[in-house]
């Protein structure tokens, strides 16, 4: 082991990492059971370090070490007062709860910079009140169309424990989930079985056996395979049917984003299927009462007459199925990622929904993910260095593209802003890149904003929604911290 007099060089490293320094030099050390001096940012807290110890942080001697993270490099000028406002007005994005005030971005009345002064970057940070706000939105919508609904949760898009206990703590919806895993975190974190929606798919016997213990789950089986084996494991249960109109539709008409509609895809039993359905559901004395469909993700106003298209399959379907009492028209209701995208029309939304189905003794559930959390959350970044590099000048980020990953894969934008810009030095057109080893690590190219340094920070925007969810270890780069904004205060989650 190094020396006590010798202290273990851990700046730079995030907690987990400091103590996984740590645990590799206490295994080639000596026997002996001195104190082991660390030395740490200031910004990485102990306790953090020593959690992820465990019985060896009984050895570990914290060494203060003062370091001014927010100096910037090369004597350039101070973070602080760096001008008024934005050029050419007020960003596409901001929003009364989401915006620069006193030239420093807030999301929820939080100071995103000097929050991550304190947690470390990368760290996911997200507003509870936003995604209760966004749920009320939508609610008042259907409402307001005369729709009999409940709004359950499409927890795969983000599943942060105080979030969930949050939704439910308030009562704002239930939640849908697409696997046994997802299940039992829904529970753990505060929602009946009752207020649960299940819809997964490639289903094992497993996961069967677990739902067949649980009645009250809302299944809703994606294959005949899977209505078969729900039906001999429990028969005479009520059940749902995932079908499959044959029509799919994303953001911008992405069809990567497309669940359904053009090829055959993996989701739902398509019409020429119906009749066997009710024979299986019929052979275990099951009652289809639910059909359910999901076409698609991120669709704005542009894509609703496609939509419609799936929901009047969807209508069709319903006519097959004598015992219905209600549809589930899944999620996929998009957000605005770039300036040109304008809000959904949920008021037109939901009365395509109404002159389907309302009116007909039919219980309409919508389980959205990204509509509720996408915009309420910010991946919060530091900017490693700027370099010109050809024609193009970079920007590093300490987070890449396995922290959040749709716009890697599906080309759906998270917009790099900076926390605190420096309005007064003019502005710059970036690439934008991650810190991971892969050509497709982009954030953004051809992005203009204000001039950034190494040191300073920027916040990706619409980061709440299948970013932390998805997040990998690639590179062993999977570090971050998590925060949830409740009522305007902060709760650090890790
Ligand atoms: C069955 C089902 N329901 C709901 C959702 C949520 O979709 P979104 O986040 O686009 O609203 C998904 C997403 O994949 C899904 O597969």
């Amino acid at each position: 082991m190094e020396t006590t007099s010798d202290p273990l060089d851990c700046r730079g490293l995030t907690p987990d990492l400091a103590a996984v320094r740590i645990k590799q030099a206490v295994s080639v050390g000596s026997a002996d059971a001195a104190p082991l001096p660390v030395l740490l940012d200031e910004d990485c807290a102990p306790e953090r370090v020593s959690g992820a110890l465990q019985g060896t942080a009984r050895r570990v001697r914290y060494v203060p070490a003062a370091r001014a993270r927010r100096t910037p490099p090369n004597g350039g000028p101070s973070l602080e007062g760096t001008g008024p406002a934005p050029r050419g007005g007020a960003p596409w994005w901001q929003r009364p709860d989401l915006r620069y005030t006193g030239g420093r971005l807030h999301l929820g009345g939080t100071d995103i910079d000097t929050l991550a002064s304190r947690t470390g970057t990368p760290a996911y940070v997200l507003s509870a009140d936003r995604v209760h706000e966004n749920v009320r939105r939508l609610s008042a919508a259907m409402a307001a169309a005369g729709l009999d609904h409940r709004i359950y949760y499409a927890v795969k898009a983000n599943r942060t424990p105080g979030l969930l206990a949050h939704l439910r703590t308030v009562g704002a919806c239930g939640v849908d989930v697409c696997s046994v895993g997802e299940l039992m975190h829904v529970q753990a974190n505060g929602f009946p079985p009752e207020e649960t929606s299940f819809t997964g798919t490639s289903l094992t016997g497993r996961d069967i056996s677990v739902l067949a213990r649980m009645p009250e789950v809302r299944v809703n089986p994606d294959s005949l395979a899977s209505l078969d084996a729900l039906g001999r494991a429990c028969p005479g249960r009520e059940v749902g049917l995932r079908i499959n109109p044959g029509v799919g539709v994303g953001y911008q008409g992405d069809d990567r984003l497309n669940y359904s509609g053009g090829p055959a895809t993996k989701f739902g039993v398509y019409a020429d299927r119906f009749a066997e359905a009710r024979d299986i559901a019929a052979q275990w004395g099951m009652r289809i009462v639910r059909l359910h469909c999901h076409v698609g993700c991120g669709y704005l106003d542009a894509q609703i007459p496609e939509w419609e298209r799936a929901l009047d399959g969807l209508a069709a379907a319903a006519e097959c199925f004598p015992d219905l009492r209600e549809v589930n028209i899944g999620g996929g209701l998009g957000v605005p990622h770039t300036a040109s995208d304008r809000p959904l029309d949920l008021d037109r939304w939901a009365g395509a929904v109404a002159r389907r189905f309302a009116g007909r003794g039919l219980h309409v559930a919508v389980e959205p993910g990204d509509y509720l959390v996408k915009d309420a959350g910010l991946l919060v970044t530091e900017v490693t260095g700027v370099e010109r590099r050809r024609d193009v000048l970079f920007a590093g980020l300490d987070a890449g593209f396995n922290l959040a990953m749709e716009p890697a894969f599906y080309g759906l934008p998270c917009e790099p802003v900076a926390t605190v810009p420096r309005w007064g030095e003019g502005e710059e057109v970036y690439t934008v890149a991650g810190d991971i080893n892969e050509a497709l690590d982009v954030w953004m190219s051809g992005h203009r904003m204000p001039r950034l340094r190494p040191g300073d920070r920027v916040a990706l925007i619409n980061s709440g929604g299948y970013a932390a969810s998805m997040r990998s270890d690639h590179c062993l780069r999977g570090q971050a911290a998590d925060v949830l904004l409740l009522e305007r205060r902060p709760v650090e989650l890790q």
